[in-house]
């Protein structure tokens, strides 16, 4: 269980996040959306201590995440790997190679130095690849493959960390709708597969509807909506949107997955009878 308590970031004196207190089970999928600026990169950063809290605690179990220090905090940023909407991959090395730079942090300073991967690192590089479905691209440059290829190969090379639990940023906000279908996929299987728990920030409310079991909506660093996607009625897309929370059929829905139309009405947006 990972056990947000109060948790703020400022800036100066600007609030980012704003006295956030969630509780998130283990093999939990969960969407965070909200606007532009509500706060979204800032809370799922703190989660893996990317950057600190100004106040409130982040806990783990028993485990104190906000106060971790060294070997400790490298520990738990291991255990929650983190994806970006640029996949950070390194775009000259070959796919494999990328996939096993995930397996960087389980090894020695002096077997880094050495430069040399076992076997079993590959073996288990390549079953990641397999897993995602893109093992034929393993001696590929990373740079030469599309974008929902090189997402997943980003997904791999998390998968590479063993964690409890997968952060990641807008994954699909530079994919086109087909991949970005492959990659909140594969996301959804890994979560219910492996009991990873996901969290992920979406710029889309369909997105979140059609993947995550819960969503939490943020809004000025609040979070004003927590809940089962079904819950996010017209009312709670207002709350969390705002005034453009009228317009959904622009913009927020616009990358439609999962919907038919492409575009989804107001209407569609009541909770089931
Ligand atoms: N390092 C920083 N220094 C100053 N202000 C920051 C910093 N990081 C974020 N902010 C501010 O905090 C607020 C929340 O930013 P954040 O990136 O968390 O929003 P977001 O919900 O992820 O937005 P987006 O959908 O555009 O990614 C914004 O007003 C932003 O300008
Ligand atoms: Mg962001």
């Amino acid at each position: 269980m990972l056990i947000l308590e109060n948790v703020t970031r400022r800036f100066g004196s600007f609030a980012a996040v704003e006295n956030v207190s969630v509780q998130i089970p283990q093999g939990q999928m969960v969407g965070v959306i909200g606007r532009s600026g509500a706060g979204k990169s800032t809370l799922l950063r703190m989660l893996n201590r990317l950057i600190d809290p100004s106040d409130g605690v982040v806990r783990f179990n028993e485990v104190q995440v906000s106060s971790l220090k060294g070997a400790a905090l490298r520990n738990w940023q291991r255990d929650c790997a983190m994806i970006f909407q640029q996949f950070n991959l390194v775009p000259r090395l070959n796919v494999l190679t990328n996939v096993m730079l995930g397996r960087l942090n389980h090894r020695s300073t002096l077997l880094n130095l050495a430069g040399s991967w076992s076997r079993s690192e590959r073996a288990m590089a390549i079953m990641a690849l397999e897993r995602l479905g893109i093992a034929q691209t393993a001696l590929q440059r990373a740079g030469t493959l599309s974008g929902g290829q090189q997402q997943r190969v980003a997904i791999a090379r998390a998968l590479m960390q063993s964690p409890k639990m997968l952060l990641a940023d807008e994954p699909i906000a530079s994919l086109d709708p087909l991949n970005a279908q492959i990659v909140m996929d594969s996301l959804k299987s890994i979560n219910q597969e492996e009991g990873i728990t996901v969290i992920t920030n979406l710029h889309t409310l369909d997105t979140a509807r059609t993947y995550c079991e819960r969503v939490i909506g943020m809004a000025g660093g609040k979070v004003v909506f927590d809940g089962p996607a079904d819950q996010l009625t017209a009312d709670a897309v207002r709350m969390i949107y705002g005034a453009e929370g009228e317009d959904l059929s622009e913009g927020i829905t616009s990358t439609s997955l999962g919907s038919s139309g492409g575009t989804e009405s107001i209407g569609s947006l009541e909770p089931a009878a």
